[in-house]
């Protein structure tokens, strides 16, 4: 059958191919921005020196000693990145049903805040609140039984947030979800001089199977009892995401944070749109490895889908993203 072509008048002229024909008309009207600043970097901590410990459903990531986190500090400055997101690997030994190690000033998360404060200043330092690091069952709060009791929660995680901070944190994000823990850590930094460390809120954190590479890092997945499901968000909803994020600025968060990431980019743009907070996104472990283990079995490029998937959460209206790739996004952005 010949080609035939059609009148295509009723474009009234438009033809928006016109500015997607070049390098630069597309440069020119591209309306979202990606630079390093927009990258938070999260960081798995150990024990010992001079070892970096592959985690295995995150090629790529490595554990690292408080040494080696001090030289990838320095190179994740070098590169534009303003802060890092630090998580301990906590020997077994060390967790208990309580969660005690979270309140010892001297454990490794507070080590390895002071020492990469002290090494590299300008770079800022977050450090999670929550207990799953150092309970024996895997769970962000103190256990009754089945339950996860919340105001008992609260008053550990407040102990918790003041020694981080005390460490040499300057941001303390808590990621547990129980009721009311924004303002009682707020109310606490405040009283004990802390005023100008900030706050970021896991404010609205879904129960998420995105998670698992990350229990894997710090050793909390196989000792997990049940799920999270009586703390974190259920999936299916969003209005109860904008009361989350609601409740957290009232009680005293500057900033707030959606999570996991590339599932709920709906989330993120009501929570932009409805506040005038900064928004940040957590492009969580599974994000990570699922585009990692897709790139090495030669499915998708690893790259490219790693530079999309950091712009869609610009476009959806984060301010910034925690990734796993943040390091290897800055330095592909400078080129
Ligand atoms: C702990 C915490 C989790 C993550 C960040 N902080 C896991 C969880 O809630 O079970 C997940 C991060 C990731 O998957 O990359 N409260």
């Amino acid at each position: 059958m010949a080609w035939v072509r059609h009148d295509l008048d009723f474009l009234g002229g438009h033809r928006l191919r016109r500015t997607r024909q070049f390098g630069w008309s597309r440069a020119m009207v591209r309306e979202t921005t990606l630079t390093p600043a927009n990258l938070i970097w999260p960081l798995f901590v150990i024990d010992g020196t001079a070892t970096r410990q592959p985690v295995a459903s995150m090629p790529g990531v490595d554990r690292l000693t408080i040494d080696m986190a001090v030289e990838a500090a320095k190179a994740a400055a070098a590169e534009g990145i303003p802060a890092l997101a630090l998580f301990p690997y906590t020997d077994p030994s060390r967790r208990s049903e309580g969660g005690e190690e979270a309140l010892n000033p001297d454990n490794l998360v507070c080590r390895a805040l002071s020492e990469i404060k002290s090494a590299v200043p300008e770079i800022g330092l977050i450090a999670d609140v929550a207990l799953d690091p150092y309970t024996s069952h895997g769970h962000d709060g103190v256990m009754e039984g089945e339950i996860i009791l919340n105001d008992e929660t609260v008053e550990v995680l407040v102990g918790q947030a003041l020694v981080q901070a005390k460490a040499g944190c300057d941001i303390v994000a808590p990621s547990d979800m129980m009721d009311g823990r924004i303002g009682a850590i707020r109310r606490a930094l405040d009283s004990e001089g802390l005023e100008q460390t900030m706050v970021m809120a896991y404010a609205a954190k879904y129960a998420s199977a995105f998670y698992g590479p990350f229990r894997e890092a710090v050793g909390s997945g196989g000792r997990l009892k049940g799920d999270k499901r009586t703390y974190q968000m259920d999936y299916a909803n969003t209005e109860e995401a904008l009361r989350e994020v609601e409740q957290d600025i009232a009680e005293g968060a500057d900033m707030v944070m959606v999570k996991p990431g590339m599932p709920y980019l709906d989330i993120i743009r009501r929570v932009a749109d409805g506040f005038s907070v900064p928004v940040f996104a957590y492009q969580v472990s599974g994000e990570y490895a699922m585009i990692t283990a897709a790139g090495n079995s030669g499915v998708i490029d690893r790259e490219a889908a790693m530079m999309e998937s950091l712009y869609a959460f610009r476009r959806a209206g984060a301010r910034g993203i925690l990734s796993y790739f943040a390091l290897e996004a800055a330095r592909k952005l400078n080129g």
